[in-house]
Parts: structure tokens; sequence; C-alpha cells
């Protein structure tokens, strides 16, 4: 498709109210080595199974049949080719979070945004490198709350120049998600109801790689549910050193990760490796992502995996949790030990331990490379993020008092490349129009009592070749 050269290199940044978490990454350094990159081709088959991850069965909304979906493993340089099968039986869109997508932000998986929702019976590819980043990410449906149904899934890019990989024999990969026994589309719709007085559903469970165990008596007896399902369990060969990818992808609560009688030297947090931290406890908020490196040093036994649900989370202290096993556990096996269930004490229990228990503190950290930052800000854009009810008793969430408006079928990089448009109604929440190559500060201020993670989500840059616009698709995917 052909568009006026007018369009070229505007960049518009759009901020969505979603949780998510802000993060100022520039390019890493550069090296040399010796990878060719790939063009990896993955199909990701999304559709409805019963399941019960924790013994409750449900409708889980999953990727080929699973919950978690695959895990994707590439490398730093490879083109990414992913076929998106949609047989849900509603929309759906992917987003690959965290990947910077420049020059291919119609890949981002934004409906809305930057691409029209992916209809049922489906397919959608998508196609993009990732040029200049490594680290660990994950993949999850962005349409409605789908990926709290299921629909998510680890991708782990290798950096062929890794500088811990001499530090580290084997890779786990950790996701830990809240779960939910009712459908998202039920819990949303009690949500944005006056009589939930915006106080978030509390989650059933909390999951270790899509397993806990869950006492069925708190299900009603007619409900198809197993006592003792079943804990994750990772095996540890005695002396080995393990990188631990620890992905939250809850809707919610928040966890505190640790594996008894284990440090943890935490090397990467969201694709920037950092120093080598020990810590005892990763605290880590939706979306997040950390490596920390275990060693199998301890006596040949079995350990505790702990992701401790943060009930004081849940609203307020005053609202009773019910119902709930905030100890969400899973097993670290070394080999040759029984197959007992663990004795351990957690860090803080522990009185040989609690007086020194080291939780993860953000302000410790340090990037293991030292970047150029500019000195200074084209622009600096300030956003107060707020919770209150509307006219209908509602709670929504609001940028500079206003709620963000989805028109999922006129996606905002359509509005820019095929409508020329540069002003936008208010809840569109569209904070500025820059210019490529400013730099830009955003400063969010927090106004609410719960803790809300923001990332940037579609910087959309438009790129042109020989006046051809590879950019944003019409909503007829009359080219597939
Ligand atoms: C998903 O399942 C299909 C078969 O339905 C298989 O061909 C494909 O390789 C699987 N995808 C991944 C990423 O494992
Ligand atoms: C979705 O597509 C499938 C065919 O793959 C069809 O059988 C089903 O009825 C469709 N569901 C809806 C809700 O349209
Ligand atoms: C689903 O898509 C396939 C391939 O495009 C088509 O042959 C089939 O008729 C569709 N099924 C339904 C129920 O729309
Ligand atoms: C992916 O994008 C590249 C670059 O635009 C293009 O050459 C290639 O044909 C695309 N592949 C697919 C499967 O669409
Ligand atoms: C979820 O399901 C349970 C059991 O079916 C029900 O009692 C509860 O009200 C539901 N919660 C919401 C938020 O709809
Ligand atoms: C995951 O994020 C949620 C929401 O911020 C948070 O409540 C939870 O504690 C986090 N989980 C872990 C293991 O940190
Ligand atoms: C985190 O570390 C910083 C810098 O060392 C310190 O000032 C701050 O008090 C610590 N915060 C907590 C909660 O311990
Ligand atoms: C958002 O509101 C704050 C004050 O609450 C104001 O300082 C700021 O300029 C506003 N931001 C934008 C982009 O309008
Ligand atoms: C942020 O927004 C809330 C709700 O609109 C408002 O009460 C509060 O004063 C605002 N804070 C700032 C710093 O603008
Ligand atoms: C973009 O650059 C042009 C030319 O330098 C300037 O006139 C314009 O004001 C800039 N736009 C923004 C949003 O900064």
């Amino acid at each position: 498709m052909i568009l006026s050269k007018s369009l070229s290199l505007r960049t518009i940044l759009c901020i969505l109210a979603l949780l998510n978490s802000l993060a100022f990454i520039l390019a890493s350094p550069i090296r040399k080595d010796a990878y060719v990159p790939e063009t990896k081709t993955f199909y990701l088959h999304l559709y409805k199974a019963k399941l019960s991850p924790d013994g409750f069965e449900r409708v889980v909304w999953t990727v080929n049949g699973t919950y978690t979906g695959p895990t994707l493993v590439v490398t730093k340089g490879d083109r990414l080719i992913i076929h998106v099968i949609n047989n849900l039986g509603e929309p759906t869109s992917m987003h690959f979070h965290g990947f910077f997508q420049r020059g291919t932000n119609w890949y981002d998986g934004v409906p809305g945004q930057t691409q029209c929702p992916i209809p049922n019976n489906t397919t959608f590819i998508y196609n993009f490198t990732i040029p200049d980043q490594s680290g660990t990410f994950w993949y999850h449906s962005h349409y409605l709350a789908q990926y709290v149904d299921g629909v998510l899934g680890a991708i782990i890019v290798k950096d062929p120049n890794d500088p811990y990989q001499n530090d580290y024999d084997e890779e786990i990969v950790v996701l830990l998600s809240d779960w939910y026994h009712n459908e998202s589309s039920t819990l949303i719709s009690y949500y944005l109801s006056p009589a939930s007085e915006g106080k978030e559903p509390q989650p059933d469970n909390g999951l270790i790689n899509g397993r806990n165990n869950y006492n069925c008596e708190w299900a009603h007896a007619s409900h198809k549910c197993i006592d003792k399902a079943g804990l994750s369990k990772f095996n540890f060969v005695p002396g080995k050193r393990y990188r631990l990818r620890v992905i939250n992808t809850s809707a919610f609560s928040n966890f505190i990760f640790s594996i008894d009688e284990h440090e943890m030297d935490l090397i990467e947090v969201e694709g920037m490796m950092t120093k080598r931290h020990k810590i005892h406890r990763l605290i880590i908020n939706v979306a997040q992502r950390y490596s920390v490196i275990v060693t199998a040093d301890k006596l040949i036994s079995n350990f505790w995996m702990r992701a401790d649900l943060q009930a004081d989370c849940f609203y307020d202290s005053s609202t009773p949790i019910v119902n709930l096993n905030p100890y969400v556990k899973a097993i670290v096996h070394y080999e040759g030990a029984n197959h007992l269930d663990p004795t351990t004490k957690g860090w803080a229990d522990n009185p040989n331990h609690r007086y020194h228990c080291i939780d993860l503190n953000v302000s410790n950290l340090k990037p293991l490379f030292l970047e150029n930052v500019p000195a200074k800000a084209d622009q600096i854009i300030y956003l107060n993020a707020s919770f209150e009810n509307d006219d209908f008793n509602i709670n929504r969430g609001l940028i500079n008092g206003s709620t963000y408006v989805v028109d999922i079928y006129n996606p905002t990089i359509n509005q820019v490349l095929f409508e020329n448009k540069n002003s936008f109604s208010l809840n569109q929440n569209i904070f500025g129009q820059f210019n490529t190559s400013e730099v830009i500060d955003i400063v969010v201020y927090n106004d609410d009592v719960g803790e809300h993670p923001f990332h940037l989500v579609s910087i959309l840059d438009i790129i042109v070749y020989n006046n051809y616009y590879y950019g944003p698709y019409l909503c007829t995917y009359a080219h597939m």
C-alpha cells in the first residue's frame, strides 16, 4: 500500500492504562558474535479445553491445549514468524511482552492500538526480529482478559554472548500465576458493576508452572475436583547451578518467590543483565521477569519452592480472604532424595535466617553494562494514574482523569496512517506526539492504594522503504 510521504517518520506515543511496567531501556552495547541469525517459525493454536491445573476442572483458554502454553526459545538476532491460529470462538490477539518492535509496531498485538482483533477461525502471522534484546519474556493474548483464562507462555531469547553463560549449567522457566475458577468474562462483568465497589475479585489459587493443589471442600460438591492434584517438581542435580527464569503472569496478585535454604543471585531484570546481587526472597509484580542463579549445594533432600500470595494486597486487609491458601508451593527435588514432601521452613520462618533474610529491594540493582543515558529529555510527560467511580458507580482506571475507551476496529495506528489523523478524542488517552529521536521522560504518579506496574506499548514508528509502507493492516485480513 502506498501512502502520502508526509506521514513518514512520525512517532506517536500512546499510553494505555493497563497493568504493566514502565521500562526505559536503551540499546545494549554492541558486541561481536559469530551467531548467524535464523528465521524461527512457530504455530500457536488457540482453543478451549477442559483442564484441572489445580484439580478443579474448568474451561481453560489454551495455547496448543496446555496451561501454560509452549515455551518459545530463540536467539538474539532471529526473525520470529508466529502463526496464531484462532479457534477460541471469539476474537483474539497476541502480544509479545517486552519486545521493542522497532519498525514493526503493527505486530505488537494490541487491539485498538496496533491491529484489529483476529477473528475466530482465522490465522494471523506475526513477523518481527529481535535485533538487540535478550533475556526472559512472555507472550499473551491482549484481547480482553483472555490471558487470565490461559492464553500465555514464555519466550526465552538467548544471547550468544551471555555474560553469565559460564555461571550456570541448566535453565529452568518458572511461571507464576494467580488462578481463578471463574472465567474472566464473569470476573470482569462483576468487577465492572456497582456491586464490586471497585474491589478486585479474589483469586482462588496460585500456580507454579500451571500446577498446585486445591482444597476441594471449597468447591461445590457437584463440581469435578481432585484433591492433591500435584505440585510442580524441579529436579536438581547436586552441585549443578541453575538459571531460574521467573515470570509473573498474574492478573492481580503479588507473590514473594523463594526456595527454602537456597540463596539466589539475581542476574537479569526484564532483558537487562545486572551485577550479581544476592537475595533470599524475590518480590515480583504482574508481568515482571527476573533471572536468578541458584546452586544445588545443599545436602541431598527436598525443599519447598514458594510463591506466597501477598494477601494484604487483596483490596484492603479488612476484607476477609475466603477459601484461598496463599502459600503457593512447588518442590525442589535433589536427585537421589526420597519422594516425600519437603519439611523445610521458609526464609522468614526459619529461626536461623529470620534476622538476615534479604528481600529484593530494586534500589540495589545495578546494570552489568553501563549505558549512555541522554543528558536531558526533550520533553517530560507527567501522568496521573488513579481509579474512580464513574457516573454509574463503576470503578474505572484513569490517566489524568480520563478513562481509555478502545475503538477496537479502528486502531490508532490505522487512524494515523490511513486517515492522516493527528488529533484524537480525550478518551483515546493520547498524551503526546513526538518526532523520532526525541528523548521523552515519562513520570507516572500512582494515586491509588494498590501497586500498578506500567509498561510502554505501541510506540508507532512508521517506516518507508522505496515508497512502500510496511505498516498496519486494514482490518479486512484479505492478505491472509
Ligand atoms: C503447537 O501444536 C502444533 C500441532 O497442533 C504443532 O505443530 C506446533 O509445533 C506446536 N507449537 C509449539 C510452539 O510447540
Ligand atoms: C469459530 O470457528 C469455528 C470453526 O473453526 C466454528 O465451528 C465456530 O462455530 C466458530 N465460533 C463462533 C462463536 O463463531
Ligand atoms: C474456517 O476457516 C476455514 C479456512 O478459511 C474455512 O474453510 C471454514 O469454512 C471456516 N469455518 C467456519 C465455520 O467459518
Ligand atoms: C516477514 O517479513 C520479512 C521482511 O518484511 C519478509 O521478507 C518475509 O517475507 C516475511 N515473512 C512472512 C512469512 O510473512
Ligand atoms: C465465581 O464462582 C463462584 C462459584 O461458582 C461464585 O460463587 C462466585 O460468585 C463467582 N465470582 C464471581 C466474581 O463471579
Ligand atoms: C505478580 O504480580 C502481582 C500483581 O502485581 C503481584 O501481586 C504478585 O505478588 C506477583 N507475584 C510474584 C511472585 O511476585
Ligand atoms: C532499599 O535500598 C535503598 C538504598 O540502599 C534504601 O535507601 C531503602 O531504605 C531500601 N528500602 C527498603 C524497603 O529496605
Ligand atoms: C496530567 O496531569 C498533571 C497534573 O495532575 C499535569 O501536571 C500534567 O501536565 C498532565 N499531563 C498531560 C500530558 O496532560
Ligand atoms: C490524580 O487524579 C485524581 C483523580 O482524578 C485526583 O484526585 C488527584 O488529585 C490527581 N493527582 C494529581 C497529582 O494530579
Ligand atoms: C518535530 O520537528 C519539527 C521540525 O524540527 C518541529 O517543527 C515540530 O515542532 C516537531 N514536533 C514535535 C511534536 O516536537
